[in-house]
């Protein structure tokens, strides 16, 4: 195994996770993320965020919608339902294309995507023709390794369900799915936002919120499950825009965000989705991708999908729409209402406005904010303890008050009094379960920036320990001028606005 972040090797301290096994074992030890239904044995691939995880989902959630939705003044948000009428996953392509291949390996019985297993794709020759590959021999199990698989078949990914207390499941006027993207909800909504918010061109329209899919192999904890959170947002700009270069800005721009976010530069990269690998409405996808697994000796396996950039051309918003016709003129959309079309009051001309799309991950954000926070530190004792080198911004709590001694009523009146007053400025709390070596080791593997010790002397100086939860610094601060001093210490690390071509 080999550790491409061990500092040195006298002292091994970690500077990022080593592996996605050390994260699910902090999440569930600390309270970040458990795995679901576990009392009646889990349910494969399914998560719960605690007390912990929900925070900081949550600061990832707001620090997203801050920086595009208020930061900006050109992208407007919304919230969509879950579930639509059948007839946008119809038009939007998704009944008819959101499918996995899938595949059996006839010797250890595993069912696998066959688009993930090596030697799917022709690059290294052969015929291009998946099936005649399987056929060939050249796919191979990811699991025992064997060729000897079932040839392909498709699978839709949208979970179905029926509406109405009547409907029986087979009743094909009561289906219904979750939704797979949020985007979708976006779209049918265009018309609605761009004339209430009398939106001119390039607008963009964010939403944050749940899709649902039925993953054929879900896995790596919360990387890959079958209900996740999106954060995603669709901006509209003229047919003649320079479309592919508006892909390589919003690259740009994300990339900032994340190392906004802490997100050491060196575990991100980007990845030009193949023209062959493209989404049915998509001329052209960048990935972002993270570096999830370390601990594989292969570079190029290190990396998995964090968001993904794409250029929808205007297909989403002709496929909604009700004039666009056939060569026999017929409509394509016999049931759509409305023309989502747009008017260019500069050059009077009547358009189908074009999207970039950046589609991410809450919970692949999460996991990596995670992992490239985690780093381990040896003490004088030499006693090595896991710090959360959290942004201050994503830190689910800001500070920790801890009284020294938790015997003595005045201290303790005086810690929890300070934790009320910080509350209404910054999420603070209150613990005095253990002494304080082992209440700054549980602050510093949640990743609390501060922790605030009441002591003895703070009854007569009216002052208190401030410590650092990286450096392991100390200074004494009035409690008067507490909640400035940590309020300023807390800043978000800056989001550089990127020099684009
Ligand atoms: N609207 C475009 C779209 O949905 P996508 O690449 O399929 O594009 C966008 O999804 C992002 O959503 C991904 O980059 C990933 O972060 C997240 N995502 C997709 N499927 C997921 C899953 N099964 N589990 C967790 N996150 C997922």
């Amino acid at each position: 195994m080999r550790f491409t972040n061990f500092r040195n090797s006298v002292n091994p301290v970690f500077v990022t996770a080593p592996n996605i096994d050390t994260i699910v074992s902090l999440a569930k030890r600390r309270g970040f993320v458990f795995p679901s239904s576990e009392i009646y044995g889990g349910l494969g691939s399914a998560w719960d965020y605690g007390p912990l995880g929900v925070e900081l989902a949550n600061n990832i959630k707001q620090a997203w919608w801050r920086w595009l939705v208020y930061e900006r003044d050109d992208i407007e948000g919304i919230d969509s339902s879950i579930i639509l009428n059948r007839l946008v996953w119809k038009y939007s392509g998704h009944e008819a294309t959101f499918h996995d291949p899938l595949v059996d390996c006839r010797e250890c019985k595993s069912r696998m995507r066959a688009d993930k297993l090596e030697g799917y794709f022709p690059e290294g020759g052969g015929p291009s023709d998946p099936n005649a590959r399987i056929r060939d021999g050249l796919v191979k199990c990811s699991e025992c390794g064997s060729t000897n698989l079932t040839e392909e078949r498709f699978f839709n990914m949208m979970f179905r369900t029926t509406l109405g207390a009547a409907a029986s499941d087979e009743d094909p006027t009561a289906l219904a799915y979750l939704r797979p993207e949020t985007a979708q909800g976006i779209f049918i909504n265009y018309l609605n936002i761009q004339t209430t918010m009398r939106r001119k061109l390039p607008f963009g329209i964010a939403q944050v919120g749940k899709s649902f899919r039925n993953e054929i192999t879900p896995g790596n904890f919360i990387l890959r499950t079958r209900e996740f959170e999106q954060m995603e947002m669709e901006y509209f700009v003229k047919p003649d825009a320079e479309h592919l270069k508006l892909v390589d800005e919003w690259v740009a721009l994300y990339l900032e965000w994340f190392k906004g976010l802490g997100i050491d530069a060196a575990n991100l990269q980007l990845h030009e989705v193949p023209k062959g690998e493209l989404a049915h409405y998509s001329k052209r996808t960048v990935d972002i991708m993270y570096r999830y697994f370390p601990e594989r000796a292969e570079e190029e396996r290190q990396w998995e999908e964090l968001m993904g950039i794409a250029y929808r051309t205007d297909f989403d918003l002709k496929s909604h729409s009700s004039k666009p016709a056939d060569e026999e003129g017929k409509r394509v959309n016999a049931d759509s209402t409305e023309d989502l079309s747009y008017f260019d009051e500069s050059t009077k001309q009547r358009f189908y406005p074009h999207v970039v799309e950046p589609a991410a991950g809450v919970n692949r954000t999460v996991l990596a904010v995670l992992m490239d926070a985690y780093s381990e530190k040896t003490n004088d004792k030499g006693e090595t303890r896991v710090i959360l080198k959290l942004s201050p911004q994503l830190a689910p709590i800001k500070a920790a008050i801890l009284p020294l001694a938790k015997n003595k009523p005045e201290i303790v009146g005086m810690a929890k009094a300070i934790k009320r007053s910080l509350q209404p400025v910054l999420r603070a709390v209150y613990d005095d379960t253990g002494g304080i070596g082992k209440l700054y080791a549980r602050q510093d593997e949640i990743g609390t920036p501060f922790c605030v010790t009441v002591d003895h002397q703070s009854l007569e100086d009216e002052a208190v320990t401030v410590r650092d939860r990286d450096t392991w610094e100390q200074e004494r601060i009035k409690v008067a001028d507490l909640a400035e001093h940590l309020q300023k210490r807390l800043k978000p690390y800056p989001v550089a606005t990127p020099e684009v071509s």
